[in-house]
């Protein structure tokens, strides 16, 4: 493991809380939030992996089964330190991990007050120890899990599987990352990641052109193609740079770990698209190639949704 740092970006803004999220199953979420996470601690980064999805697909694909002592659930009902919770992995990587009794905090958390923001607090106890922390999110949006994440993010990291209707299910999660963000009464950048992409197909290269077209500087050029490896690694425990340090998944997600880095580096830009703007904003679906519109179906925003002006348009400051 490279322990030094190395980036064209100066070094960060302090500790990056990057939340993965989309209500949509299976899209590629852990796969991208882990990888990316391996990527940034093969750069020298300290990153944290934080999983907060019961099903605990993030701790098990970095190889932690059936953990004993305190998790997720502990720190989040404030039964444990984080530190003590942390688990080292020999990667280098740090993780928080998810047990099977994570879900239970849905229901005890009914009789707490402001139960969405325990992770932000414990994460207040190491600000100074990570780079990134990465949060791996379950796909129910609307939970008390998905809230704590929300809330301890400094931006969230929207996963768009490049398949059929995926620009309405980004459309539909922007939507709900507002939702989320105006019960916060939060305003946190957006950034989108494109995944599971297939340039073989000429829909997907399409609808590729199409996310970037609506999304904007939003989204990172950088797109995670499909690979059997992201699928055969989580299987050993390990993230793809270890498995094969030279397939195209690795290069996939160093390329992403650079774009992040540089995303935010000391001075760097404002991202261009936060919760809050999604309705005043415009999609492309102009642009969406006819093959990509036909998938999308019923559906399909209104008309009115995807019009007004400018794709790539900045929010008043
Ligand atoms: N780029 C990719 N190439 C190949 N397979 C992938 C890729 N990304 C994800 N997968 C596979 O797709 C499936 C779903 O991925 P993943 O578990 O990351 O989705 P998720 O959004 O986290 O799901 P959930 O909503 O259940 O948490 C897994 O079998 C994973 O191995
Ligand atoms: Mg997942």
């Amino acid at each position: 493991m490279t322990q030094t740092r190395h980036s064209h970006c100066q070094p960060g803004q302090g500790m990056q809380v990057l939340t993965f999220v989309n209500q949509k199953g299976g899209c590629g979420k852990t796969t991208t939030a882990i990888n990316l996470a391996g990527a940034l601690a093969r750069r020298g980064e300290r990153v944290l992996v934080v999983d907060l999805d019961p099903q605990a697909h993030a701790t098990m694909g970095l190889g932690v089964y059936g953990a004993e002592g305190p998790g997720a659930v502990e720190v989040l009902l404030d039964e444990a330190y984080i530190e003590q919770a942390i688990r080292e992995l020999p990667s280098g990587l740090h993780l928080l991990p998810a047990q099977p009794r994570l879900g239970e905090f849905e229901e005890v958390s009914e009789r707490m007050i402001h139960p969405e923001q325990r992770l932000r607090f414990a994460l207040d106890a190491v600000r100074d120890r990570y780079d990134y922390v990465i949060v791996d999110c379950p796909p129910r949006t609307d939970g008390v899990l998905c809230a704590n994440a929300m809330f301890a993010c400094t931006t969230a990291m929207l996963v768009v599987e490049t398949g059929a209707f995926a620009l309405q299910g980004a459309l539909q999660a922007l939507r709900v990352l507002e939702e989320v963000g105006e019960n916060q009464e939060r305003r946190y950048p957006i950034r989108v990641v494109g995944t599971l992409y297939d340039r073989r197909t000429r829909f997907a290269r399409e609808l590729l052109v199409a996310l970037h077209s609506r999304f904007g500087t939003a989204m990172f050029d950088t797109v995670i193609r499909t690979s059997v490896r992201l699928r055969e690694a989580p299987a050993l425990g390990v993230t793809v740079d270890v498995l094969d340090p030279d397939c195209r998944a690795t290069a996939d997600f160093a390329a992403l770990a650079e774009e992040v880095c540089c995303a935010f580096a000391e001075g760097a830009e404002a991202t261009p698209l936060h919760a809050g703007t999604v309705q005043e904003s415009n999609t492309a679906d102009a642009a969406l190639p006819a093959s990509a519109s036909e998938a999308a179906g019923p559906f399909s925003a209104p008309s009115e949704a995807l019009e007004p002006s400018g794709p790539n348009r900045r929010p008043t400051p």
